[in-house]
């Protein structure tokens, strides 16, 4: 458990790093799929200043989303949108490596093609070296919302529609996020802390809690904490 939002978005750009220098050691390629919403753009700002912005190989990294509003990419509400305006125009990653999931095309369509993509690119399920997630009050991560109808097995990118919000997204599912090597979900602030505790101390319960659909196969999870968020953990051990 880290003090602050700040000691997570420090924590977050460092395993970043970390797991991109370790990509360069494995191969030429370092895939990473980031998060949407408001807790990693303190860590995306980061990666874009001195001094990690000279501790990876930008040219190297291939970024994929993990969700996507059905919004076109210049839209506020747009993930990649906070990712470009964030760091992405600030390192020299070629264009050709930015893969945005497609918010302003018809959200079936856009999910199918981002499917395809990802299994031509990286399997099926597809290997990423990390994808990066939030956590939402009610327990939803990337845009797998609590629903009786949770995506199958065999789907890579999914299209459901979000009553909470009335509109589509485009999410990976849980095929596609847990083949991962590492997968990080960064989670601060008291409004999480009832979702966090359910998730990791309660029942399995996944129709209401999505995030627990999150185990990496034979990757490491890694939860990135503030003490607001693991306000109603039991046995909450400060970080040493
Ligand atoms: C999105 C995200 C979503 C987010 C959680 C937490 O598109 O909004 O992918 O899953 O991670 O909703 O959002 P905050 O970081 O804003 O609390």
């Amino acid at each position: 458990m880290l003090e602050s939002p700040g000691d997570v978005a420090q924590a977050l750009a460092d395993q970043f790093v970390l797991d991109a220098q370790r990509a360069a050691t494995r191969s030429s390629r370092f895939n990473v799929a980031l998060a949407g919403g408001s807790t990693p753009r303190p860590a995306y700002k980061l990666l874009a200043q001195e001094p990690r912005i000279d501790q990876v190989a930008w040219k190297d990294v291939c970024i994929y989303f993990g969700d996507e509003r059905c919004v076109p990419p210049q839209d506020d509400q747009s993930n990649y949108k906070l990712a470009n305006e964030t760091f992405l125009t600030a390192v020299n990653i070629p264009l050709q490596n930015i893969h945005r999931m497609k918010g302003e095309d018809d959200p079936q369509s856009a999910a199918a093609q981002y499917a395809q993509d990802l299994r031509s690119d990286l399997g099926d399920p597809p290997r990423f070296d990390l994808v990066l997630l939030g956590m939402g009050p009610e327990g939803h991560t990337a845009s797998l919302f609590p629903s009786a109808a949770l995506p199958d097995g065999t789907t890579l990118v999914d299209a459901p529609f979000v009553a909470k919000f009335g509109s589509y997204r485009l999410t990976l599912t849980p095929r596609a996020i847990n083949a991962a090597r590492h997968v990080i979900i960064a989670t601060t602030g008291s409004e999480k802390a009832q979702a966090l505790a359910a998730a990791l101390h309660g029942a399995y319960s996944p129709h209401t809690y999505p995030v627990q659909l999150i185990q990496p196969i034979e990757g490491r999870l890694t939860w990135l904490v503030d003490r607001a968020a693991a306000g109603q953990l039991s046995s909450v051990r400060s970080r040493q």
